[in-house]
């Protein structure tokens, strides 16, 4: 199962303080996340998700992933945010490294995303790239109205139209949205699309384990049955407050540094399938933290990659920052540097070496090297990349964010910081209904 190891923080905060914030102010989290007593109480949905969910459920997922995989070569899974980062984190993370640069296979298609972005340029080349080719479509938007997977849905639904048919394309569409409310609710009602619904009380970066996340993973051909047992084993370990609590200690762990002034937390790997898992955590802590001028900003780094770019900030910069490492056991394949006669790059000395030795020694090196430099290490580590660690990891991850918004004294669900930028892009896209902002925000671009 996942560990948490703060061994090498205690260099910054001391063991007793962190328990005392574990026995306290955690312990406390968790029981307004278990009796519904925080702020944000209406969005507790994904707390019990994993034995709430039934194994027909599932089922009903895979079997339109199902349909959709013997239909399609490409199916793109439109939506941004909570709609999009869990499912593009699990492919990322279980996919082979160049499946972009290999063609879709039979009954295997290629999981696309769209709606994350603005880029006319990404539509564009998107859409070439599916001419005459057979897609799908996974439209997903609990809101139903945001502007970024609505642009990418009418362009790309056009297309599919006008390549299948309407009756053919309406077939090839499934919508994920809210159960009665929004825009895409009732196209997908009058166009007849298959439908799932998000839950109320599951906000879109705690989604991941709901058809949001689960439908592309399925299309994608990973086990969603491992991936929400993996997460159902993380919900009853963290159920009860105790010291063995992972998720409590993780929270009062990144807490006592908080407090201790390390206000940024840098997400560290060394597997680049990890990149995008390095994302949906970014959202989840930074949407769910940073409000009322308080929180730890979350950044992500891949290493060794970034060793060499950002690894001269972490070691000699500003010492502000703390770093969380995951760190997977085992890798899948085995790859054996080769011994060389001339030995001209000198590498003869780890001639012999599996590549995940050194990448392990570099991980080593560097922990050490940071420490000494003053950057507090938390270390999570994970057996390896498959759907069952990934849900246990994705589970623990949420259950902490929750204890750690509620220790930092914020409601961890909502997120009103998000709307500013709307209204003002609304209001200089003149949308009907935003008559007043338009003209006060005209009037402030021409003082
Ligand atoms: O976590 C969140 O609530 C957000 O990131 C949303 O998921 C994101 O804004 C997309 O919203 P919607 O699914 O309503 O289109």
């Amino acid at each position: 199962k996942i560990q948490v190891n703060i061994k090498h923080i205690l260099n910054t905060v001391n063991e007793e303080s962190v328990r005392t914030i574990q026995k306290g102010a955690a312990a406390a989290g968790l029981e307004k996340l278990n009796k519904g007593t925080g702020e944000g109480n209406d969005f507790l949905g994904w707390l019990d998700l994993p034995s709430r969910t039934p194994a027909h459920h599932l089922d009903e997922i895979q079997a339109v992933a199902d349909e959709l995989r013997n239909s399609c070569d490409y199916v793109v899974s439109i939506g941004i945010g909570g709609s999009y980062l869990g499912a593009k984190a699990v492919i990322e993370a279980l996919s082979n490294s160049f499946d972009a640069y290999t063609p879709a296979l039979p009954n295997n298609p290629k999981v696309l995303f769209a709606g994350q972005n603005i880029g006319e340029d990404y539509l564009y080349e998107l859409q070439e790239f599916l001419k005459d080719k057979r897609f799908g479509i996974i439209v997903i938007s609990k809101s139903g109205t945001t502007i970024e997977p609505a642009i990418a849905f009418r362009l790309l639904k056009e297309q599919l139209e006008a390549q299948v048919g309407k009756e053919k394309a309406s077939k090839l569409i499934v919508a994920i949205t809210d159960a009665k409310r929004g825009a895409l609710r009732q196209l997908a009602t009058e166009e007849g699309y298959k439908t799932f619904v998000i839950d109320d009380n599951v906000g879109g970066r705690f989604s991941v384990l709901t058809p949001v996340g689960l439908l592309p993973i399925a299309v994608a051909g990973f086990d969603i049955k491992k991936l929400v047992e993996g997460a159902l084993e993380l919900q009853h370990d963290t159920e009860k407050a105790s010291d063995d609590n992972i998720s409590e200690l993780y929270a009062a762990a990144r807490n006592a540094l908080y407090q201790a002034g390390k206000k940024i937390e840098i997400l560290v790997n060394y597997n680049p399938k990890l990149h995008y898992f390095g994302e949906w955590w970014k959202q989840l802590y930074g949407e769910s933290e940073g409000k009322d001028h308080k929180g730890i900003y979350p950044a992500a780094v891949d290493f060794s990659t970034d060793l060499h770019s950002m690894g001269q900030w972490i070691q000699d910069g500003e010492r502000t920052i703390f770093e969380t490492v995951l760190s997977v056991d085992s890798v899948k394949h085995t790859k054996v540097i080769p011994s060389d006669e001339a030995n001209l790059d000198g590498l003869n000395y780890i001639a012999g070496k599996r590549v995940d030795e050194v990448n392990k020694m570099a991980e080593l090196g560097t922990r050490i090297a940071h420490v000494d430099g003053g950057v507090p290490n938390i270390r999570i580590t994970i057996p390896e990349l498959s759907e069952k660690y990934l849900g246990q990891l994705i589970y623990f991850f949420e259950k902490a964010c929750g204890i750690s918004g509620y220790i930092l004294g914020v409601n961890p669900f909502n997120q009103p910081g998000v709307e500013d930028y709307k209204r003002n892009m609304f209001a200089l896209l003149e949308k009907p209904g935003y008559e007043e902002a338009t003209k006060a925000i005209q009037a402030k671009l021409g003082e």
